[in-house]
């Protein structure tokens, strides 16, 4: 993440100043550590730095709490900010020149679909969006994608060498409703809006006999696959593994009677299935009609807070730093004075193995998320209500 340190720097508290297309805002000093929070804007966006005292001298850092993209916008704020206080800069990883540009590659990572508005953007542009879960090689999805340039498909992949042999097919052929989404496509199922995708596939995904756990396909996903699917939309499933078939038949069957079409053939065959073609072997077509429409009584869940907050109340909460639940956790941050009416402080919670970080800001009596609200995970949604238990219960 982009950093200088810098000889020294003054923590003025509550300084405003303009640099450029920056508006900087220095807040006080935190409560628990003497860091120092700078709330930069730029644009239509707001992120912030941290000035933090080390031995050899003041770091400025990003804070990663805050996403902002493309990373240049760090950089140029960062280096707008030591050029208006003239610092002396004793060490800095920031190199480039670059003035911030929109991104133009189709790959997105987990953080991004987070952040930003992404999936609303998408919304707006395309009527019909579909999902290939380990799209490998890409055949499909590219003859998908060619063949319904109506729908946006977010091909979802872990592995970078695909990612990038995808990525290169885009360009070359200027594929336009292609979005490849490098990362777990169990963690991004579960950040996808309700009744949002027309088509799950599922490829040939790895068998995992010996570590069952492991499979793509479980009950989560199930879950999540109705809970962002429309209504009538299909998860698709097509595998070699008669075990892989079984055990996701049982979990299809929880919600519908499912049907399994065994060897046919369909538009493009991918490299996996050609193998398993040669090899004589059996392959699976299983799908998944969504019949639910409102299934998950949480959608559009908005994470407000309802009422004035005693300020004390809040110390006193974040004082116990961290409260675990069974399957969720919120654990509390430093907190900075802005003035005496308002407070900004660190929050993460939610999931254990995908924890959200955010900050609260609280003005008056009334709190609200700074920048982002947290994405309506389950562990989030639940994670919130009891916030709000430990905040207005007291
Ligand atoms: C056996 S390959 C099949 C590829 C392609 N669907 C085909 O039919 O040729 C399985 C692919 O799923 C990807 N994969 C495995 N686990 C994944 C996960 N959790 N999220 C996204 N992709 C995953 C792997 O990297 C691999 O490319």
């Amino acid at each position: 993440m982009p950093h200088i340190l810098v000889k020294s720097c003054e923590q003025n508290a509550n300084k405003e100043f303009e640099a450029g297309e920056y508006k900087f805002q220095k807040l006080g000093v935190s409560t628990q550590t003497t860091d120092c929070l700078i709330v930069v804007s730029f644009r239509d966006t707001e992120f912030v730095l941290i000035q933090k005292k080390k031995n050899n001298g003041t770091l400025i850092k990003f804070d990663k709490t805050t996403r902002v993209l493309p990373i240049e916008i760090i950089k140029n704020a960062i280096k707008c900010f030591a050029s208006y206080h003239r610092l002396e800069i004793l060490f800095s990883n920031i190199q480039t020149n670059k003035q911030p540009t929109t991104k133009q590659s189709s790959i997105v990572d987990m953080r991004e679909f987070e952040h930003s508005k992404i999936f609303d953007e998408i919304q707006k542009k395309y009527k019909n969006i579909s999902m290939e879960v380990g799209f490998g090689s890409g055949r499909h999805i590219v003859h998908i994608a060619t063949t319904n340039p109506d729908t946006m498909y977010i091909g979802v992949e872990i592995h970078t060498a695909s990612i990038k042999q995808l990525d290169n097919q885009i360009q070359k052929q200027n594929i336009k409703n292609i979005l490849i989404a490098h990362c777990d496509a169990r963690q991004l199922l579960s950040i996808v809006p309700d009744n949002y995708l027309g088509d799950i596939y599922v490829h040939f995904p790895v068998p995992w006999d010996d570590k069952p756990h492991r499979r793509v396909i479980n009950s989560e996903f199930i879950d999540q696959s109705i809970r962002t699917l429309k209504k009538l939309g299909r998860l698709n499933l097509r595998t070699d593994s008669e075990n892989y078939y079984k055990s996701s038949k049982l979990l299809f069957d929880r919600y519908d009677d499912t049907n399994t079409v065994l060897n046919t053939d369909i538009e493009v065959s991918s490299k996996y299935e050609d193998r398993w073609k040669k090899m004589k072997k059996n392959i699976y077509d299983m799908t998944l009609v969504n019949q639910n429409e409102d299934i998950f009584a949480e959608c559009g869940y908005d994470f407000v807070f309802l009422g004035i907050i005693n300020y004390k109340n809040v110390c006193d909460v974040i004082k116990t730093k961290k409260i675990l639940y069974e399957d969720h956790f919120l654990s509390f941050g430093f907190m900075s004075n802005i003035d005496e009416q308002t407070s900004m402080f660190a929050l993460t919670m939610g999931a254990f193995d995908r924890p959200t970080k955010r900050y609260l800001l609280l003005k008056n009596g009334v709190l609200r998320y700074f920048q982002n609200k947290p994405i309506a995970t389950k562990e989030n949604i639940k994670a919130h209500k009891n916030l709000l238990k430990v905040l207005y219960d007291d």
